[in-house]
């Protein structure tokens, strides 16, 4: 499809008319880019300009656009039957077969997947199943969740308030008072490795320690912060978090709703430092973002547990779309198609492809700080001083002329948070592609610097 100039108006005219976009702010949709197809790692929009999706969409079209063989399993899934559901007696060969699968690529303690529409809803069920294993204990007395600063988890009441970031907060409350971040402790002296952004693993004992650990039924954490800022971690902050669950006898969930699924070069992230979670939530690339899917996974511990309960502690949460045939047969084809590409393995030698080249272009830059990457993730903060590290103010409005340049100029789509430029690729990506991005970064950089 390409439309002429007036159509592009009046249907642009029309969204703005009608349609309320997720983070909605009426400027930012002036002049929106509308989509029409795309094929590997290139959107097209209805003008028939081409772009690299840089961002894998949002962080989840793992295996490109325009995969024939997943129109098809969705297709071949729908002619069969509409739907059925799970509950109670019922179930169907989609989300059976694709729960043993999931369990395979997932950490060893993984036992049982219940199937959700969203990474939102995954956090939300993460949560009330480490409240309900803990009743289950006889400790209703752990309930609250501790979660990090700059991190996402969604945007339902609870996702909400579990997410690190104050823009999400503001004019929405008042949020879960049970949920509570970490913040630096005062005087803190300790021998860990801080983070890219900072934190260390005393953070979150701090915060346990600040709200009683008999109080604390879960932390969640993303293993690379992802939506915040693309900020990876030390090599000791996941081991350490560990130790610290077991020592309060906390549970750790991992958000593994960007990591998960080859994006940090392993199947899931925490693979990387050899620690396993209580609960893993996912959702994005179980399907590529072909359909709406998400899930959050249990530990054999915890499987067992609800397989003990009582007769009056039924699990009451439940979805109609819970283990939708459609989504699990997509979902299905997706992974097999990973596996057959052997994408995982793409991401680590591509995710070190992009970190070079982001190096190479932008190392050394007067107003370049804080190159990072974990696999296909990777991304960099715009400085006004790069030697004292000084930040733009007001902040995001240089990132933003980044961000326009490399779209208009270099066609490359990728996505900022205040004054960080994220990049995630589509796992598919190649080398050429990725020298593309490289090359639209840079030139945008030293275009709207000046230097
Ligand atoms: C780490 C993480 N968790 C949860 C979510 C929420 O997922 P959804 O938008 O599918 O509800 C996101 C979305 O970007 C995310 O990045």
């Amino acid at each position: 499809m390409t439309l002429d100039l007036d159509t592009y108006e009046a249907l642009a005219r029309e969204d703005q008319t009608h349609l309320l976009h997720p983070q909605y702010y009426a400027p930012d949709h002036e002049r929106p880019v509308v989509f029409d197809h795309g094929q590997g790692v290139w959107l097209v929009d209805v003008q028939g300009k081409r772009y690299i999706d840089a961002l894998a969409s949002l962080w989840n079209v793992a295996v490109g656009h325009g995969r024939g063989e997943l129109a098809d399993a969705a297709a071949e899934q729908m002619r069969k039957v509409a739907f059925t559901n799970n509950y109670v007696g019922f179930s169907n060969v989609p989300a059976i077969r694709l729960a043993s699968k999931v369990i395979d690529l997932a950490y060893d303690n993984m036992q049982g997947v219940f199937f959700t529409n969203s990474g939102s809803e995954s956090n939300e069920g993460a949560l009330k199943a480490a409240r309900f294993y803990w009743n289950l204990q006889g400790r209703p007395g752990k309930v609250k969740l501790i979660s990090r600063e700059r991190s996402y988890h969604g945007g339902t009441l609870a996702a909400s308030a579990m997410t690190g970031l104050p823009a999400f907060w503001k004019y929405f409350g008042p949020l879960a008072p049970e949920i509570s971040h970490t913040k630096k402790p005062d005087n803190l002296e300790c021998d860990c490795t801080p983070n890219s952004d900072g934190e260390c693993a005393c953070w979150m004992e701090q915060a346990i320690l600040r709200e009683d650990p008999d109080t604390v039924a879960a932390i969640i954490v993303e293993p690379v912060k992802g939506a915040g800022g693309v900020w990876t971690p030390s090599d000791d902050y996941f081991p350490r978090l560990r130790e610290i669950c077991d020592r309060y006898e906390v549970l750790m969930i991992a958000d593994e709703v960007i990591t998960g699924f080859g994006r940090t070069g392993r199947w899931f992230a925490l693979e990387h430092w050899g620690v396993q979670p209580d609960i893993l939530s996912i959702a994005k690339a179980i399907t590529s973002g072909y359909v709406p899917m998400g899930a959050f996974i249990v530990s054999a511990e915890i499987f067992e547990a609800l397989k003990q309960a009582p007769t009056d502690a039924r699990f009451m949460h439940a979805y109609t779309n819970s283990g939708h045939p459609t989504a699990a047969a997509v979902g299905l084809r997706n992974l097999q198609i990973m596996e057959d590409e052997r994408l995982v393995e793409n991401a680590a030698v591509m995710g070190e492809v992009l970190a070079d080249g982001l190096r190479g272009a932008l190392e050394g830059h007067p107003n370049v700080a804080k190159l990072r990457h974990l696999g296909l993730m990777a991304g960099f903060s715009l400085v006004k001083d790069a030697t004292t590290g000084e930040t733009f103010e007001p902040s995001a409005q240089t990132a933003i002329r980044v961000q326009r340049h490399m779209r208009e100029e270099g066609g490359v789509i990728t996505r900022i948070v205040a004054d960080h430029v994220v990049f995630a690729p589509p796992l598919v990506v190649n080398a050429s592609e990725i020298g593309q991005i490289v090359d639209a970064t840079r030139a945008a950089v030293r275009a709207v610097t000046g230097t």
